[in-house]
């Protein structure tokens, strides 16, 4: 596998990454790791499909946001719209840390997952707004060129899976995500099976982030990144798909007008796309 991520140039700064970025009870519990088992834990992490979840995923995932965020947006006072966040946080916890006051905003459809995200950052120090609607309607919930960073953390597979789910009628926001996960996976096994993937999910996932561009400002920056669970393997997700994910949406986007891609030094090409408005 292509590492998410150097590995060597962590082990001086996680510490001390993990001290702020992390919160009381979670940097005791990392600091309770030993520290060669918290390495060994930290190169797992980026060389192989993620199978351990430990303060340490909490601690570099939280840091490598806190790179992202300084690379695409280094002036303070953010609007950050994320799409499918689920209920993971690690972008808003970053945020009110790097930049308190700023604006987080994320549009995610799922019931229950909203339910667990408000939960986790009604205490933080920036600003949230929770859209619970499809990230394809953004337009009747944000103004034009109001946000300056749209963010896919791990959450492209997210939303190719919703597509095709919803052509089959298949519920994803009452329903558990986790429960309904293997029904999402023969659903993209199948697809990819009889070669109808890319035909019955590209034209909708490229229409919503051309909705998406238009609430960028001009000149904001759409950050896509992905990396594999080694349960969706375990669970039959197709491997050439789960790794590749990135270089195909590249393939797609190159049909819109309205971006081009933009590298930042440091980020994979095989994990993170960054597209800025043409
Ligand atoms: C498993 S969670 C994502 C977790 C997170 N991105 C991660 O992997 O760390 C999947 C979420 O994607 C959301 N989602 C998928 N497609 C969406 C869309 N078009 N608009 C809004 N939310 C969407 C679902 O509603 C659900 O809350």
């Amino acid at each position: 596998m292509i590492p998410l991520d150097r590995y060597a140039r962590w082990p001086d700064t996680l510490d001390a990454l993990a001290r702020t970025y992390l919160d009381g009870s979670d940097f005791k519990a990392y600091s309770a790791i030993p520290g060669p088992e918290r390495l060994s834990q930290l190169k797992n992490l980026l060389e192989k499909p993620i199978s351990q979840f430990t303060p340490v995923n909490d601690a570099y995932f939280r840091a490598r946001w806190a790179e992202v965020l300084r690379t695409v947006h280094p002036a303070s006072g953010t609007t950050l719209l994320e799409i499918a966040s689920g209920d993971a946080d690690m972008i808003p916890q970053v945020m009110a840390r790097d930049d308190p006051g700023s604006r987080y905003i994320t549009a995610n459809a799922n019931r229950p997952l909203t339910a667990s995200l408000r939960r986790k950052v009604k205490d933080l120090a920036l600003e949230v707004v929770v859209i619970e609607d499809d990230a394809a309607t953004i337009s009747r919930h944000l103004a034009p060129e109001s946000v300056d960073v749209v963010a896919f953390q791990h959450g492209v597979n997210d939303v190719l899976q919703a597509i095709l789910c919803d052509r089959e009628g298949v519920d994803t926001v009452q329903s558990d995500w986790m429960e309904t996960l293997p029904t999402m996976i023969e659903i993209v096994r199948r697809e990819i099976d009889q070669n109808t993937f890319d035909a019955n999910v590209r034209p909708s996932f490229l229409s919503l982030l051309q909705s998406l561009l238009a609430v960028l400002r001009q000149d904001g920056v759409v950050v896509m990144s992905h990396y594999m669970f080694q349960l969706d393997l375990d669970w039959g997700y197709p491997p050439e798909l789960w790794q590749d994910l990135i270089p195909i949406v590249r393939e797609w986007v190159k049909d819109l007008p309205e971006c081009r891609e933009v590298v930042f030094e440091g980020f994979d090409p095989q994990w993170w796309l960054f597209l800025a408005r043409e």
